[in-house]
């Protein structure tokens, strides 16, 4: 279809919400953790703009700075959540990311810590429990693993959860994990 404003497609492009398609093929060759996908550096391309799509996504929604992953130049880790809803033979839809920095250091605390640095669910997949399901395998994986604000107050409710089922340290070093803004 053709838009009488040339700059139309761009935006409607800017403004779809997406759920990331991810052949079988190529899933079976990643790394999984439980359902989960764990997008590194190395990772082959498909994966990493799954992953820079849903942080795109995660930046549009909270007008975060920056999009917090690039997939030209992958920093980290990050977990991709396939949907539970909607399926479809031979491959995966992506919901949702989790940004993990498996060594992040802090004032204060003479170790480096594994913190995740951002959470994004596709509105769809909200209310279901999907972050916190898949919470215990990956803080097995990154022992101490802790979402670090400044949080939204959807994450905010999210890490308020975490605690409630002991999943998530309620301090780093002396300090409250709310009090914890970078
Ligand atoms: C954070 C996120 C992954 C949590 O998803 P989820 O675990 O499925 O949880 P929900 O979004 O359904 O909401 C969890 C709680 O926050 C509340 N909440 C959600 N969005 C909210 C908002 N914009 N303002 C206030 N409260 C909100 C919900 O009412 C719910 O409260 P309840 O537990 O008392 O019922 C998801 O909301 C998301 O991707 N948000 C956009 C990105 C974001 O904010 N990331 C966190 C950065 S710190």
């Amino acid at each position: 279809m053709g838009y009488q404003d040339p700059g139309a497609a761009e935006v409607i492009r800017r403004t779809t919400v997406r759920m990331p398609y991810l052949p079988d093929a190529q899933l079976a060759k990643a790394d999984r953790l439980g359902g989960s996908i764990v997008v590194d550096p190395s990772s082959p391309i498909a994966l990493r703009r799954a992953a820079a799509q849903m942080a795109v996504q995660f930046r549009r929604e909270t007008g975060y700075d920056f999009a917090p992953y690039d997939a030209g130049e992958p920093d980290g880790v990050v977990v991709l959540i396939p949907t539970r809803r909607f399926l479809i033979a031979y491959g995966s839809l992506i919901a949702g990311a989790i940004g993990i920095d498996p060594t992040a250091f802090y004032e204060g605390l003479p170790q480096p810590v594994p913190r995740a640095t951002w959470v994004y669910l596709h509105p769809y997949e909200r209310g279901r429990a999907a972050v916190t399901d898949v919470w215990p395998a990956l803080a097995q994986r990154w022992p101490g693993l802790s979402l670090a604000g400044p949080f939204t107050p959807a994450g905010r409710a999210l890490v308020d959860r975490l605690i409630e089922q002991g999943q998530h340290p309620t301090h780093l070093g002396e300090t409250p994990i709310h009090d914890i803004a970078t």
